[in-house]
């Protein structure tokens, strides 16, 4: 009763404001809104990733993911014992999914390709023809609406059969991840002119292999997760040579890859050791992927090579943990991305420290030598990691535009950002995090001249938050995950979303928090 009258208010409230600014043309006066307004060109978005949302899990011939078979061996694993078989059911829901994309006014669309559901071995024999066929009607019904798809091809559902060689510590991945982007440009090249190849290599290598925080789980840290960092770059590397090479003179598509980064704040500005754990941070964690790529001289950032050499050889190793890469692969990798992808959700506080009890000996934690902190009189609304803090995004725009030169060029694009709850469609906290930080890319495109040209926003609804299971909710949508039918319903952010996206401008005053006054009445 509560929350449906609740409900019923807002979507009384939400009327009544979008009348209002009917009324009183774009901006009424006296109207808090930005400085600035997006360019007729930016491309607004919403992100998803097809572990997170499909379900299907076994449908259409689709082989299974290392996510499936993870979660299925280990229900203990996710905080609700949830796993991905069914998720937000968009395996069959996707028109729903596009009704509300299109009822945002967005016009980019950001989702991955299952790797199994299209090659249920991993391997290029076996193409599963309804797989394939999935992501065929799914990009051509976007297309029909004017909704342009950029398409992930790796959004962490390894093939499991591949996981087992090793997933990215296995040089062999890199063909493997060739031919399945050669199946993906062949089958879709015509209807998907931007791909991404990789997201977020580090949270993936971090958690995944150094950790068992994401699957696969390995806790191979120090080793395991610099194989797959170096894997993962030469394999992003190819497949952007590939298309360059046998796509690209006829499909005339871009390609590029996702990082994603926290912003690093020195836990106190005027210590000068504070800076510089700052720097290092950024350094171990972005630099490590952005420098082969995006920098003038390629290869790993010298800082990064240095410290894990040192450290390895404190250690006693013989060689060097982080593998090298030939003058070759040095240039085949620079230059290998007509776009910066950019996921960024949070700030910490750094400060430098030796060791710290929840690292692992080796480890990048301990090569990186940062103590992370949050300060938590920033407002923390949903996950634990995720403190609210606005003016990082910006610096992290600056620091990413100033260390390479190749951004005069090629732009950045937000490809996600977003902030989770408990799943209330009054998300007001939401609409002031989307509202905030957009704020803060505006002021970096405007007052420092950083080149972003697009931002999606995580996540267009509900869905499987991976080791969080259905317990944090990111999504502009709700999703009715105890309902047969998933059923979707806008939140409040969905709402001023699509008013910035109408309006090119933010309005901070479009959806306001109600009074204490309202709250009593409710
Ligand atoms: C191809 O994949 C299908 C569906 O998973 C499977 O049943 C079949 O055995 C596979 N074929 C080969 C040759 O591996
Ligand atoms: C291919 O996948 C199918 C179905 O998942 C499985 O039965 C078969 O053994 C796999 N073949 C290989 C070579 O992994
Ligand atoms: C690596 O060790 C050398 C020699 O001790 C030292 O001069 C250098 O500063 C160290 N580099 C890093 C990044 O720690
Ligand atoms: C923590 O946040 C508060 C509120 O924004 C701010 O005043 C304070 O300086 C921050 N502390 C640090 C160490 O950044």
């Amino acid at each position: 009763m509560r929350s449906s009258s609740g409900v019923a208010l807002a979507r009384a409230l939400s009327a009544i404001l979008s009348l209002l600014s009917v009324v009183s043309g774009s901006v009424g006066v006296g109207r808090r809104v930005s400085k600035y307004s997006f360019p007729n060109d930016f491309m607004f978005g919403v992100s998803t990733a097809a572990f997170q949302i499909e379900g299907g899990w076994n449908e259409g011939g689709k082989g299974e993911s290392m996510w499936d078979t993870y979660v299925h061996n280990h229900p203990e694993y996710t905080a609700d014992h949830s796993n991905g078989d069914v998720a937000a059911d968009s395996y069959h829901l996707f028109m729903d999914d596009i009704d509300m994309i299109k009822s945002m006014g967005v016009d980019h669309y950001r989702l991955s390709i299952s790797w199994p559901r299209i090659l249920p071995n991993g391997t290029d024999n076996n193409i599963s023809y309804e797989g394939a066929k999935y992501y065929r009607t799914l990009f051509k019904e976007l297309l029909k609406v004017n909704i342009t798809p950029v398409v992930t091809l790796f959004h962490w559902d390894m093939p499991t059969p591949l996981m087992d060689l090793g997933g990215w510590s296995n040089p062999a991945i890199v063909d493997f991840f060739e031919d399945y982007a050669r199946v993906a440009f062949n089958l879709y090249g015509d209807l998907v002119k931007i791909w991404t190849t990789i997201n977020e290599p580090h949270q993936h290598c971090y958690n995944g292999y150094g950790k068992d925080y994401f699957v696969p789980a390995l806790k191979s840290h120090g080793i395991g997760e610099y194989l797959c960092s170096h894997y993962i770059l030469l394999a992003h590397a190819r497949v952007y040579r590939l298309y360059e090479r046998e796509f690209k003179p006829y499909q005339k598509g871009i390609v590029g890859i996702t990082l994603d980064a926290f912003w690093a704040d020195p836990k106190d500005p005027n210590k000068p050791e504070d800076v510089e754990a700052a720097e290092n941070y950024l350094q171990m964690h972005l630099g490590i992927y952005a420098h082969p790529i995006f920098s003038d001289f390629g290869d790993y950032p010298s800082f990064v090579r240095e410290r894990v050499n040192n450290m390895s050889s404190l250690q006693g190793y013989s060689r060097s943990r982080l593998p090298y890469f030939s003058d070759e692969e040095i240039k085949m990798l620079r230059g290998s991305a007509d776009f910066f992808g950019l996921n960024h959700y949070t700030t910490y506080l750094m400060s430098p420290s030796s060791m710290e009890p929840d690292w692992d000996i080796p480890s990048l934690d301990q090569d990186t030598g940062v103590k992370m902190e949050q300060n938590l009189s920033w407002p923390r609304p949903g996950a634990e990691w995720l403190t609210v803090n606005p003016p990082g995004f910006r610096k992290l725009i600056n620091w990413i535009d100033d260390k390479y030169n190749s951004l005069k060029r090629i732009p950045i694009i937000i490809t996600e950002n977003g902030m989770s709850d408990k799943g209330q469609t009054e998300d007001y906290e939401r609409v002031s995090y989307f509202n905030e930080y957009l704020n803060q890319v505006l002021l970096a495109m405007y007052e420092d001249g950083c080149n972003v040209k697009g931002y999606f926003s995580w996540t267009l609804m509900d869905d499987f938050e991976w080791n969080d299971g259905y317990t944090t909710k990111f999504g502009l949508f709700k999703v009715d995950f105890d309902s047969p039918l998933k059923t979707r319903t806008p939140k409040l952010s969905a709402h001023n979303y699509a008013n910035i996206v109408r309006t090119r401008l933010i309005d901070f005053d479009y959806i306001k928090p109600p009074s204490e006054f309202n709250r009593l009445l409710e």
